[in-house]
């Protein structure tokens, strides 16, 4: 499939034409999924271009990196800045940004040394999970796979490998013809979409699941708990049983890609009135609000390009 790739990418320290950031097919995260990633966006704001919590997410990465023992040759101000070098080098107005870390190409052994390649992509994405879908919402399903458990893979590292989980997840989710896939924990108890956090809500409250439920510790899902409690919205995260997925007032995913994409039904069951309900609609307009500057930006979230 033709894709429209941009022309430049940030690969070991430069800013290099696209084509040429390759990696050899005997490079060790190829055949053992051990590499770390971030998904970042920038917005276009009245005050210019800004990346949104570009220093958590990249703490994060250093996180996933510590995790799996993988050596970054790179400081975090150094990709911090390769990932204002790569939206400018594109010229994009406003971007996803994806920077990873993998093992390349040294020894076969699954411990083997292996160098860090390093690398930061930019693009122009639209909503995740299709057009339109942050107004109407999605149809969701609840996955035959479950999380992974706890003390097997850590699902608070966002690791390559990892993704294997949300690959089965997500592609069972489209082949029912469904919007998205929402996982169980091990525990059998809710964890979160195949790559979004959830919420619930109930009587006006915000119910989310907790880290120990295997799942990504979401920065959009801080942020949403942070703006929902400044104006007085309760938030609670606890152990949430699949039922109430059928029981809420109103459901919603987050996530760096999807943002905030309401959820009508869950296994052809609708939620609340089957459409986006007021506390999302709310949610989304304090988020966007961050980048239009009609929510303060009260914590710097925003980086400037
Ligand atoms: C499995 C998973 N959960 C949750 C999230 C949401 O995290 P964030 O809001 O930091 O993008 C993501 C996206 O990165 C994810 O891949």
């Amino acid at each position: 499939m033709a894709r429209d790739y941009p022309p430049y990418i940030w690969h070991n320290g430069k800013i290099k034409p696209w084509a040429e950031a390759t990696t050899h097919v005997m490079a060790h995260a190829v055949h053992y999924g051990s590499s770390i990633f971030e998904g970042i966006r920038s917005y276009a704001t009245p005050k210019g271009q800004a990346i949104f919590r570009l220093t958590d997410h990249l703490k994060r990465l250093y996180h996933s990196a510590k995790i799996y023992d993988l050596p970054m040759p790179y400081a975090q101000d150094d990709l911090a800045r390769a990932c204002r070098e790569v939206i400018v080098a594109n010229k994009l107005p406003r971007a996803y940004l994806r920077p990873v870390a993998f093992r390349g190409l040294g020894g076969f052994g699954l411990s083997a040394e292996c160098p860090t390649d390093v690398a930061v992509a930019a693009w122009e994405m639209g909503p995740y999970l299709g057009a339109g879908v942050l107004e109407q919402g999605i149809d969701a399903g609840v996955s035959s796979w479950q999380r992974f458990a706890p003390n097997t893979i850590p699902a608070g590292a966002k690791a390559g490998g990892n993704y294997l989980s949300g690959q089965l997840i997500a592609r069972e989710a489209r082949r029912l013809g469904f919007g998205e896939g929402i996982a169980l924990a091990s525990t059998g108890l809710l964890s979160e979409g195949a790559g979004e956090n959830l919420f619930l809500v109930f009587d006006g409250e915000l119910h989310t699941t907790p880290v120990s439920a295997a799942l990504l510790n979401g920065i959009t899902r801080n942020t949403l708990m942070t703006l929902a409690r400044e104006v007085g919205i309760t938030v609670v995260e606890r152990d949430i049983p699949r039922e109430y997925l059928y029981l809420c007032d109103e459901l919603f995913m987050c996530g760096t890609a999807a943002e905030i994409t309401p959820i009508r039904s869950v296994d052809g069951k609708p939620v609340g009135a089957g459409k986006p309900g007021p506390v999302t609609a709310k949610m989304q307009k304090l988020f966007f609000g961050l980048f239009d500057g009609s929510t303060p930006d009260k914590y710097g979230w925003l980086e400037y390009v």
